[in-house]
């Protein structure tokens, strides 16, 4: 084989060296990228490892609907992070929302890939209840080894009127964040209602009600024939606050 032969062969073999090693590089970035985005619904969003705890490590627990989520959410979730060195979040079912709430514009799926996309999220837990119960404590506990359950400080209220967290204070095992004044999902729901304004005349009145019930804030300006620019503040305040300040202080 000549130089030439010689050459040309080992710059096929270079070639077939750089396309061999480029194809694996490819190949494990993208099985990378698709194990981030194939979430392993309905389980958990982690390794069965993530649950065992390491020694002197505090996981903390926040639950939430987290129904199109916004920066009260990250704030909350943030502030919960900074009480422990892990913090496993609750995502509750449509089934549950709908039974305390009313029904929530996105699915839990959608809920959790939401949840999981933030930075102080180290794990999520799908079809968290509502309320914390004794059996999902227990499992809080012992499977998931939680040492504080955290949540907003306004009060959590099931429909007939009980603490939704009454047995984790109880227990000694509850701690609170601040909740971000001026967004709530309801509120979002509300804001987007006043977009909506090409309608039927004989909607109107059904349109306005719902825009009174879903944003108080924001009617406001939409009743002051408000223009859409400058600074909206919202003065919407969750339905569970609301019964608080119509209650005496009891
Ligand atoms: N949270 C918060 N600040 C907000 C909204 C929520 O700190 N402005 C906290 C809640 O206290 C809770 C968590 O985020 O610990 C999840 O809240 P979620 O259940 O989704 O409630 P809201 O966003 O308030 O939803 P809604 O408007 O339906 O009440």
């Amino acid at each position: 084989m000549g130089v030439s032969d010689e050459e040309k062969a080992r710059s096929t073999a270079r070639f077939l060296a750089t396309i061999l090693i480029g194809g694996v590089v490819v190949g494990v970035s993208l099985l990378g990228l698709l194990s981030k985005l194939h979430f392993p619904f309905p389980s958990s969003l982690s390794s069965s490892n993530d649950k065992k705890k390491k020694k002197g490590c505090v996981r903390v627990y926040m639950d939430g609907c987290f129904d199109m989520m916004h920066y009260g959410h990250c704030n909350a979730l943030r502030q919960a992070r900074a009480l422990g060195d892990q913090l496993v979040v609750g995502v509750v079912s449509d089934a549950e929302i709908i039974a305390n709430k009313g029904p929530p514009v996105t699915p839990l799926k959608e809920r959790m890939i939401m949840v999981n996309g933030v930075k102080w999220v180290d794990e999520v837990i799908p079809d968290a209840p509502y309320a914390i119960t004794e059996d999902f404590m227990k499992k809080l506990f012992d499977e998931y080894n939680i040492d504080f359950i955290i949540h907003g400080d306004d009060p959590c209220v099931l429909p007939d009127g009980t603490d939704a967290y009454a047995l984790a204070k109880k227990a000694g095992r509850y701690k609170q964040i601040k909740r971000t004044e001026g967004v709530s999902s309801t509120d979002i729901v509300g804001r987007m209602l006043l977009c909506v304004r090409e309608r039927p005349i004989s909607d109107s009145h059904n349109h306005s009600s719902l825009q009174r019930q879903f944003s108080h804030g924001h009617s406001q300006k939409f009743e002051d024939g408000g223009s859409g620019s400058g600074t909206r503040v919202s003065h919407f305040l969750p339905t569970s606050r609301r019964i608080v300040q119509f209650s005496n202080g009891k």
